[in-house]
């Protein structure tokens, strides 16, 4: 029975206090429900509005890519330092400690090999289980003007709708084929097609020309996926442009783990997307921390 003896009169009105009522800070994310801006808020920090994703999926298609023969080896020691972990469920169960309480998120179509036509994707996990596995949002590839692009879409639209039940963003993650050109134009239609269609947000690769156009005219935030390894500098150079040009955060794999000094590599990232450090700067910190 539940003890009732002795209840004090409630008195802390704080009448003179107006409840606030606060925007959520996250682009284009006001009118989500309060479970998806708190996933989201478990991806994009509360205080800068952006994220340092750290990329570990690329074996669901290429296997055991250089960096990440040994996860447990070399990627859980980089956990402290990232915002947001995204891997298959996989590697989330065989290996990523559970005790990791940030983001996870969770790569959630698949299908082709290196081997095979990449756009042939399918949904590769049943949001029911994204949901046990606690996930901040599910990641699928977009393939716009792929051969299978409207397969590609409609994985990503009817993974929107599972998430939207149960609260599960969803990352639409615009795919290069080799066949197409990496521009502005080209990832203004991409990305603006994941968020018309209901991503939550977008990966895209970050272009030289015009990248701010495409930040603009995505009602979403926008994060930048690494690319191929380059030098530490010029990987900085990027993820900063990205940013001051309207990026919302790095969704970075190679750039990181292939890095000679991958700890020091994802402090001087971090540096870059949360503090606005100029790339410089953060390659000397790069260059004392290793
Ligand atoms: C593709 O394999 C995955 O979506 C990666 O997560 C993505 O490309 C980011 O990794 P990277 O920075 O190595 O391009």
């Amino acid at each position: 029975m539940a003890d009732t003896d002795n209840i004090q009169e409630a008195e802390r009105y704080h009448l003179d206090i107006p409840v606030k009522n606060e925007p959520f800070a996250l682009k284009g994310s006001n009118s989500l429900d309060w479970g998806m801006k708190n996933r989201l808020s478990n991806i994009f920090d509360p205080v800068s509005s952006r994220t340092v994703m750290l990329a570990v999926d690329h074996g669901y298609f290429m296997g055991p890519t250089t960096g990440l023969e040994r996860i447990d080896v070399s990627i859980v020691p980089l956990l402290p330092y990232a915002d947001t972990l995204m891997c298959t469920r996989g590697i989330l169960r065989s290996t990523i400690p559970p005790t990791f309480n940030k983001g996870v998120v969770l790569r959630a179509s698949g299908g082709p090999s290196i081997l095979k036509e990449l756009s042939n994707e399918q949904i590769a996990v049943d949001m029911e289980d994204a949901v046990r596995l606690n996930v901040a949002a599910a990641a699928v590839q977009v393939f716009v003007g792929g051969e299978f692009e409207t397969q590609s879409i409609h994985n990503m639209t009817r993974l929107v709708d599972m998430g939207n039940r149960y609260g599960v963003p969803v990352l639409g993650v615009t795919a290069v084929g080799r066949e197409m050109v990496r521009d502005a134009k080209y990832m203004r239609l991409a990305t603006r097609i994941c968020a018309e269609l209901g991503a939550s947000y977008v990966k895209t690769y970050y272009v030289e020309e015009g990248f701010e156009s495409v930040a603009a005219s995505c009602p979403v935030p926008i994060v930048i996926a690494g690319g191929k390894k380059l030098p530490e500098l010029d990987a900085l150079k990027m993820a900063y442009n990205a940013i001051q040009q309207g990026a919302s955060g790095v969704d970075m794999g190679r750039n990181i783990f292939q890095s000679e000094a991958p700890t020091a590599m994802i402090q001087a990232v971090r540096k870059v997307v949360h503090k606005d450090m100029k790339p410089e700067v953060a390659f000397e910190l790069y260059q004392e921390l290793k």
